[in-house]
């Protein structure tokens, strides 16, 4: 009997599923990976494993026999939200180059704001010369919300630029440099110290809505936010209040509650904020089907399944 076919579910458009489908056959030359709805009845029962990119949930439910699915993606949130109640062993991207990629990102606008960038460019609208103070980032604290994946590599960048830095997360980190903070008191902690707060947390029932203003009351008025994890995690209005309040200093955000922005949206033209269209950590097609390769193939070998997404915790 031929192997199964590897069904690839998504509710992209056409171009990106072939895009994708094209980058995961190339790094899986053994495997058939054909988009679900071109799959019989009968090839589609013989199928144990999927790769999925936002899939549509009616979709994946014809495919009776589903051990586990592989998303493309490394935040899962949209995909537990759609799937609602499910025993369905996720397993989501976790890549090591998606990771430099964010660091990198982390630390190009850390350092956007720790050289007071938003403060020479409105100072150059208005013609004005003068230069502030100069602190070095020895002085400064950057304090990391979600010492995950990506938190961890951005942390690790952050430390080798000379900056103070701090990593909040659920049980303790344990990197050298950082210093490690849990729990809401941990959190308030961290936060009273920061300069720059890094969010790279998951959205999970926890997470929503977690910086809303009584938690920002905890940062200095010296304080920025960049937000590079999901849009919910930040009570929007709440930040807006604290950065016309002169409560925080500016917002670098990545990610929005919905996206794309509305071009009516107040952040766009917010002295005080910076908006970037999710730009920050882009998954390349290229490492991402490596990944997924590999763990297919140690699957196909040896029924090995990779770390699944706790589905209590969310993420
Ligand atoms: N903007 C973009 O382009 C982009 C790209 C990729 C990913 N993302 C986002 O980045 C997120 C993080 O990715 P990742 O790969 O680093 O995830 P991860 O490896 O699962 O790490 C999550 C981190 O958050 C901590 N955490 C989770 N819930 C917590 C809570 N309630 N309290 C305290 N700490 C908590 C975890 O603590 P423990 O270590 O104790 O478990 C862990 O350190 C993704 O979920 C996704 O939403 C954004």
């Amino acid at each position: 009997l031929s192997r199964a076919k590897l069904p690839f579910v998504s509710t992209q458009d056409q171009a990106a599923s072939e895009q994708w489908i094209n980058a995961l056959g190339q790094a899986m030359p053994t495997e058939t990976i054909v988009r679900l709805q071109d799959l019989s009845e009968q090839e589609r029962a013989r199928c144990d494993v999927a790769i999925v990119a936002n899939p549509d949930p009616a979709l994946l439910r014809l495919l009776p026999n589903l051990k586990w699915v592989h998303s493309v993606w490394a935040g899962v949130d949209r995909m537990l939200a759609e799937l609602g109640a499910t025993d369905l062993n996720i397993v989501r991207l976790v890549d090591p180059q998606l990771a430099q990629t964010m660091a990198e990102a982390v630390l190009a606008w850390t350092l956007y704001l720790h050289r007071d960038m938003p403060t020479y460019l409105a100072q150059q609208k208005l013609g004005l010369w003068h230069a502030h103070d100069y602190i070095a980032p020895q002085d400064k604290f950057v304090g990391v919300m979600g010492m995950g994946a990506l938190g961890q590599a951005a942390a690790s960048k952050l430390l080798q630029a000379n900056f103070k830095v701090g990593g909040w997360s659920r049980t303790h980190s344990q990197l050298n440099g950082v210093q490690s903070f849990t729990g809401v008191d941990g959190l308030v902690q961290m936060l009273e110290q920061t300069d720059f707060l890094i969010c790279l947390l998951p959205l999970t029932p926890d997470t929503r809505g977690l910086l809303n203003s009584a938690m920002m009351a905890h940062l200095p008025t010296r304080a920025s936010i960049i937000n590079f994890a999901r849009g919910a995690i930040l009570i929007d209005a709440d930040l807006r209040a604290a950065l016309d309040a002169g409560a925080l200093k500016h917002a670098v955000l990545d990610v929005f509650e919905h996206e794309p922005l509305a071009p009516d949206s107040w952040h766009w033209r917010h002295e005080r904020v910076t908006v970037l269209p999710h730009c920050s950590g882009p998954t390349s097609l290229e490492t991402a089907s490596a990944i997924v390769a590999q763990n297919i193939s140690r699957f196909r070998a040896n029924g090995t399944l990779p770390t699944t997404v706790d589905l209590k915790r969310g993420y």
